[in-house]
Formats: C-alpha cells, structure tokens, sequence
C-alpha cells in the first residue's frame, strides 16, 4: 500500500516560538502520515516539543550534506538529522536546485546519505515552464527520475518517496490543474516501475507540491494517483495545514 502523507515545508521560516505553536494545533488524522520540515536548527526542539504534544508527528530536514561527517562548514548530515530525532530528509527540492546549484548526480548521493542514515528520502522533481510549454515536461522528470534510481537498490527504489513540484508551481499561488498532475504521477509510477524488479506501481508514494492550499487540495486529491502533498507557505499556518490533512483523509476514505 501506498502511504498517505501531508508534509509542511517551512523553509526558511519559523522560531522557538512558532515551533511550539505550531505543534500544539497538530492533531492526529486517521490514516494520513504528518511530517513537520522546519530548519534543521530546530528539529531537536521539535522534537522534545512533539514528544510531550504530537509523538504522531514525525520531522525532517529540508537538505542534508552527502558525507556522513567531515570539513563542510556549515552543512548538516544525515546521521546528524537522525540524532535530532528527523525520520525524513527533503532531496532535490527546487530551490537547492536553483539556489545552491544542486545537480541531479548530487541529489543522488543524498539520497543514498538519507538511507546510509535510515532516514527516509523525498525527492522533489518537476519541470519548468518554459520546458511544459516546449513539450519536454516527462522528459525532465524522467531525467531527475532516473538519475537517481539507478544508484538504488530494488528495496530503496520501492521505498523511495517522489513529490512532483512543477517549478512554475511552487510558492506562486497557481497549482497544477488534476489532470495535469494526474498525468505525471502516472508517468512518475511507470518510470519507477520500469527501473526496479517492483512492478508494483500501486505501492508507490507519490506526492503533489506547488500552491496547496486548503481550498486547492480537494480537488488535487481525487486523482487516483495523488498520495498527499508537500506544502510550503500555506503550511507555515497550522490550522491550514491540518485542514489540508483532513481533505486528504476524506479524498482516499481513511
Ligand atoms: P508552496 O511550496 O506550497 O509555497 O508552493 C511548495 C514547496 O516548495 O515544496
């Protein structure tokens, strides 16, 4: 079976105090996985927070450095995220790509870093609009795609989490219509499929991201394929993002 998760991405947002907030708001939902991505300097906070107000809430780091220790001034490992208490790591997200030069061969060997870690990896793929327009959109996500399955195992390709986040999308208050995310999904599912011994496409994780909002979500979660969403500004809100959650729930009947 799939999983269904609703995940807020805060980016470079947050506090001591909007941690604790944010937490106290968040309420089990039957069925949906809630992953909470604040700045990798307060997941030891969340965590101790969590513990006492939400131990359903799992937590994640926005980016990890490939190596698992060494002189990288200023980066975080895998295994470091995992002593805070982070089950997740976020790879290749649209703006490690574009801010800090993140290539496909890279967010590979993230990857691999968050399993070497036993931490489970979500990789951010999608296509600009200028590469929709020019009829090359499965093509890039393909490329993304595969440049890191095949550094994969069989069982980490299976377990590998992929969130869709079309770069004309993400944090412009315009999401992917349901048919447009819909077919992508698909393709996303065959491509996994056809790289692995797996064939078992229906098992897969496959998120949606790009201007979820609560007012948007209903309509992207009656596609088959769509598993849940990876929220960035909207998310920032609590309440927003448990409304998100429980529009999950009610699309996949949980
Ligand atoms: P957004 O961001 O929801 O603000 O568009 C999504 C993301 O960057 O993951």
């Amino acid at each position: 079976m799939s999983r269904k998760i609703v995940a807020a991405n805060w980016k470079m947002h947050g506090s001591r105090a909007m941690v604790e907030s944010w937490i106290r708001l968040i309420r089990p939902i039957e069925g949906v996985e809630l992953v909470l991505f604040p700045p990798v300097g307060y997941i030891g906070l969340a965590n101790e927070i969590l513990s006492r107000h939400a131990p359903f809430l799992a937590l994640g780091a926005q980016n990890v450095h490939e190596a698992a220790a060494g002189a990288f001034t200023g980066e975080a490992s895998a295994e470091m995220v995992a002593d805070l208490g982070g089950r997740y790591v976020i790879a290749g997200h649209l703006e490690r790509r574009r801010y800090s030069g993140e290539s496909d061969a890279r967010i590979a060997n993230k990857v691999r870093a968050a399993y070497r870690a036993g931490l489970q990896p979500i990789l951010c793929v999608g296509e600009t609009l200028a590469e929709r327009s020019a009829g090359e959109a499965e093509a890039v996500v393909a490329r993304q795609l595969t440049a890191v399955t095949a550094g994969l195992n069989g069982p980490e390709r299976t377990t590998l989490i992929v969130a869709y986040e079309p770069v004309w999308a993400i944090g412009t208050g315009k999401s992917a219509s349901a048919l447009q995310v819909e077919e992508m999904h698909n393709c996303i599912r065959g491509i996994l499929s056809a790289a692995g011994d797996i064939g078992k496409d229906k098992e897969m994780t496959v998120l949606y991201g790009g201007s979820v909002s609560e007012t948007s979500a209903d309509g992207l979660f009656q596609g088959p394929s769509v598993d849940g969403a990876l929220v960035g500004g909207v998310a920032l809100d609590g309440a927003r993002f448990m409304k998100i959650g429980e529009s999950l729930r009610r699309a996949k009947r949980l």
